[in-house]
């Protein structure tokens, strides 16, 4: 009976030192961003952790264990042609500038912090968390979370590996051969797309040296620093909070993106949010793909823009165009489209996923950001990009270059465009076979991204912040690491010797002229 007893409190001990309390904050008002903050929530969730999760969207399912902080206010912190198909294609919006990306990031995460559920988390003092997992766009106060709770940070990049975020834990990568977050060069680059690169890191360094780690800063002392206080404790300079990071769990794989030198603390987990298996269609939409004899051809711009923004010539040209082939078009729109085409089917909702997976579908039609060309080389199917904004040209640049991918660019002849593509796509088995290629380098990896995922938490947070994992490129000054001192020594000797040796000669020429000079005379 003791014997009993005893294991059961041993277990007991075990299971509560093995769940953890995490916080977790996906502060950016857009799906695709709630799509892999709900990725990780639901990997802490199935390890038996228990989660609060600051985030603009509701979690779903509901769980025990999950606690909510509703930030949708932050939606009005968003500008709103920010996400407009229109604004864009009339070049309203540049998303080419990170100036303007700072600003716009910076004032969703103070927007965060200063939201009224946010405030009522950090004042109450039975609050604790064993770690934080932010997820960094552009922006990196909300760290200060960790500095109220004491904890350690892990970043969530959503992006492809790039300088930026490597920056933050070990050194940025080197402009000659690795693409900024937002650029559409792709090594190997040529003169100017060398100098472009190296251009883009040193203004975007010199832009967060003089600004934006100021503001940022300012941000942190004024919002964070009282609760900070309230718990008893000095608030820790941000320059020191600021490169203090555990690790990065990252959003990218070599299969889509760059094979980058990355550090140990830099884990890839690109797919974690693709679930183990894919939930099965509804009826009436497999029974449309299983009779779908031609194949089917999926349409989606994604959840950010919305389709209805879209200018009347364009969706009446291309449901035209739709309409004059042989296959089953499924195209994701809000709203119903008049004279439609027998072949050309709308999808309010799409459960993407399951229509990628399904063996008729051919060809994925997709605006190219991060999370659709993930899912399409998970199920290893070809695409032709329609990039809009952020990182979605590169991404479609980086699928072209990759050889499964053919790009369209948005404009009034799109269709024409789309017609010749989708032409080239379908008579070419290159790209499907592109397509399989990959998608088998991106299964064949030891271990699952969201087991890894997982892993790496427990490990930070059993360690308490995982320091043997930080790189020591961190703390040396970039002076050093170009041994810029070493050259100035030897330019010194080198001058001092150059001296010397004048002096010398001198002194030799000079008393050869008095001898030669008591010679003549
Ligand atoms: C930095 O991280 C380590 C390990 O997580 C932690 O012990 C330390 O307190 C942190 N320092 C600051 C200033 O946050």
């Amino acid at each position: 009976m003791w014997a009993m007893k005893l294991c059961l409190s041993i277990l007991a001990v075990i299971s509560c030192c093995e769940a953890s309390k995490i916080l977790v904050v996906f502060p950016l008002p857009g799906k695709s961003h709630a799509i892999l903050g709900d990725g990780i929530v639901r990997h802490l969730l199935n390890a038996g952790h228990e989660v609060t999760y600051i985030s603009p969207f509701p979690y779903k399912p509901e769980s025990p264990k999950l606690h909510w902080v509703d930030i949708s206010d932050n939606f009005k912190a968003m500008p709103e042609e920010m996400m407009n198909i229109n604004a864009i294609m009339e070049k309203k919006v540049d998303f080419g500038d990170h100036m303007a990306l700072f600003h716009v990031m910076t004032n969703i995460g103070r927007a965060t912090v200063e939201n009224p559920n946010v405030q009522k988390l950090m004042n109450d003092p039975k609050q604790e968390f064993d770690l934080v997992i932010v997820e960094w766009l552009f922006s990196e106060v909300t760290i200060g979370f960790a500095a109220v709770f004491n904890c350690p940070y892990i970043w969530s990049s959503s992006l492809d590996v790039h300088w930026h975020v490597l920056h933050l834990i070990d050194q940025p990568l080197n402009p000659a051969y690795s693409s900024d977050a937002i650029s559409t060069n792709l090594p190997p680059f040529n003169f100017w797309q060398r100098v472009s690169e190296l251009y883009t890191q040193l203004k975007v360094q010199y832009y967060r040296y003089m600004y934006t780690n100021a503001i940022e800063g300012q941000i942190y002392q004024e919002l964070f620093g009282p609760y900070i206080v309230k718990r008893g404790r000095t608030p820790p300079p941000y320059d020191v909070l600021h490169y203090n990071g555990s690790l990065i769990l990252g959003n990218s794989h070599v299969s889509l993106g760059q094979p980058a030198p990355i550090p140990q603390n830099y884990i890839p987990i690109c797919g974690y949010h693709i679930d183990d298996e894919v939930k099965p269609l509804p009826q009436d939409l497999k029974k449309l793909l299983d009779n779908a004899k031609n194949g089917v051809i999926y349409f989606s711009m994604g959840s950010n823009l919305k389709s209805k923004d879209i200018p009347m010539q364009i969706k009446t040209s291309l449901l035209k165009m739709f309409g004059e082939l042989k296959y089953t078009v499924l195209w994701k729109f809000e709203e119903d489209l008049p004279n439609r085409p027998t072949n050309v089917h709308i999808l309010k909702w799409a459960p993407q996923q399951g229509i990628l997976s399904h063996p008729n579908t051919i060809l994925f039609i997709t605006h190219g950001g991060l999370l659709s060309t993930t899912e399409t080389i998970h199920f290893g199917k070809p695409i032709i990009g329609i990039p809009a904004f952020g990182d979605q040209f590169i991404n479609v640049v980086r699928a072209v270059q990759k050889g499964f991918a053919l790009q369209v660019d948005l404009s009034y002849t799109m269709a024409d465009d789309l017609k010749i593509a989708i032409n080239k796509m379908t008579t070419n088995p290159k790209y499907a076979e592109k397509a399989k290629e990959l998608s088998f380098i991106y299964h064949d990896r030891p271990e699952k991204p969201g087991k890894l995922l997982a892993h790496y938490v427990k490990h930070v947070i059993e360690t308490k912040g995982a320091p043997h994992l930080r790189s020591p490129a961190l703390h040396v000054p970039f002076y050093q690491k170009l041994y810029l001192d070493l050259l100035a020594v030897v330019l010194v000797c080198l001058f001092v010797l150059v001296r010397l040796l004048k002096l010398v000669y001198c002194a030799f020429c000079s008393s050869k002229n008095v001898q030669d000079k008591k010679k003549t005379n």
